[in-house]
């Protein structure tokens, strides 16, 4: 049986595979071949050792980590507990029990916003924010909890004195993304720490988009809670994320619930100790197994390494974008970004741009406004939003030239 009818068979059989990989080449449900260039979304594909390493724990060892006392238990507490190690040494934390595994990124976020703001407490947050920034903070500030002030950047980098001046006495939080998933500017974290650190509230770095590509460590700029997501440039599976508690932090249990550590027998209650206090349930233990084999890949290889491969992906589209009449949105640079390019078509619809990029071209790219609302009206790409275009280190320069030569045709439809 040829591939094709393997994959034909899978799918009859009601098992549909969401991705092959074949070398650095893609292809999708039905075995055609697919240019993946939504890694910013999810990173796709993924090494091979996140691939091995979660088939390996699927088949050798997926048990309970707090039901013990069989080995098959102790194995996959091993290996969480070696994840959060590895954690701690790539990105220099204070101790491994820092480091909570979580669900995604927006777990990680909404885990450290909705766990340190307390009644009348005051945040500062910047106008480039994902959803899972604002949307925890606002209904925070819509139940009457907290107050805010939303500092802008005009849709591209925030100035560090902004926030020196946004920031009161009874501000808590200062809650921050690293790199802007609409523009990928990356955002002057060390001076704003700088600043938080001073003035004595907490800073929350939204790594989400940075991870990966720019190098973070904890033990050098003073971040006290950083919130990851392990399934974009950290390479693991979907349903991976990752929550840093910092010394200063005092992190309230988002969920509750069976776990690992000593908690009270008389009255059951969360432990109080980290990381146990914040997890709660049977951990994604598949997932982990492929995050932490993603970090090791991503350390071996090294993050400023991985983000110019990717920005230097992206060079010959945005020279096509500008010489076609195509906005680049927000000011782009090789140096400033990581790997991810947000265009507006010249005469074309967002929506129209990327159907045609998957239906005639098998290309995946992104449209609307990726969650990041308040950036899409400084930069004035709301409410259509931008094509977003974020390659992977699988990507080659083939695969863009064919992007390239795609968005001419679509282009010309309209010349
Ligand atoms: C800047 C930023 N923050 C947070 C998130 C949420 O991460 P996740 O999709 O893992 O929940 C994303 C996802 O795209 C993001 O781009």
């Amino acid at each position: 049986m040829n591939r094709r009818t393997i994959l034909k068979a899978t799918i009859a059989a009601g098992m549909v595979p969401f991705g092959q990989t074949r070398g650095g080449r893609q292809e999708d449900a039905e075995g055609s071949p697919m240019i993946y260039l939504d890694n910013a979304a999810t990173s796709f594909p993924k090494p091979e050792a996140v691939y091995r390493a979660i088939e390996t724990t699927l088949r050798s060892g997926l048990a309970n980590p707090w039901q013990g006392p069989y080995r098959f238990s102790a194995q996959a507490q091993k290996l969480m507990e070696g994840a959060r190690k590895r954690l701690d040494e790539v990105f220099g934390g204070e101790g491994p029990e820092r480091w909570i595994h979580t669900f995604n990124g927006t777990d990680s976020l909404s885990m450290a916003i909705e766990g340190v703001l307390k009644q009348r407490d005051h945040v500062v947050t910047t106008d480039l924010e994902h959803n899972s920034v604002t949307r925890p903070i606002n209904a925070l500030e819509r139940a009457g909890v907290i107050t805010q002030t939303v500092v802008t950047s005009n849709g591209n980098v925030v100035d560090p004195d902004a926030i020196r001046k946004a920031l009161k006495k009874k501000t808590a939080l200062v809650a921050i993304t690293q790199a802007s998933n609409l523009t990928g500017l990356i955002q002057p974290i060390d001076e704003v720490a700088a600043i938080v650190r001073e003035a004595g509230a907490l800073l929350l770095v939204d790594a989400a988009q940075s991870a990966g590509q720019v190098a973070i460590n904890l033990s050098e700029t003073p971040i006290d809670l950083l919130a990851l997501s392990g399934h974009k440039m950290l390479f693991g599976p979907t349903g991976t994320g990752a929550l840093y508690v910092g010394p200063r932090a005092d992190v309230r249990p988002w969920r509750k619930g069976e776990t690992g550590g000593e908690g009270s027998e008389e009255t059951p209650l969360q432990p109080e100790d980290l990381p146990y206090r914040l997890e709660g349930g049977t951990p994604n233990i598949l997932g982990i197994a492929g995050l932490d084999a993603g970090v090791a890949w991503v350390a071996k290889r090294g993050p400023d390494r991985i983000r110019r491969q990717l920005v230097k992906l992206l060079r010959p589209v945005v020279d096509w974008a500008e010489e076609a009449g195509w906005r680049v949105v927000g000011r782009w640079a090789e140096d400033d970004c990581v790997g991810v390019l947000s265009l507006v078509p010249k005469g074309r619809g967002v929506k129209a741009v990327t159907q045609a990029l998957d239906r005639r071209h098998r290309i995946a790219t992104r449209p609307g406004m990726h969650e990041a609302v308040p950036a899409n009206q400084r930069l004035g790409t709301a409410p259509e939003g931008t094509v977003r275009i974020s390659p992977g280190p699988f990507t080659t320069a083939e695969e863009i030239g064919s992007l390239v030569e795609a968005l001419k045709s679509i282009a010309g439809d309209r010349a």
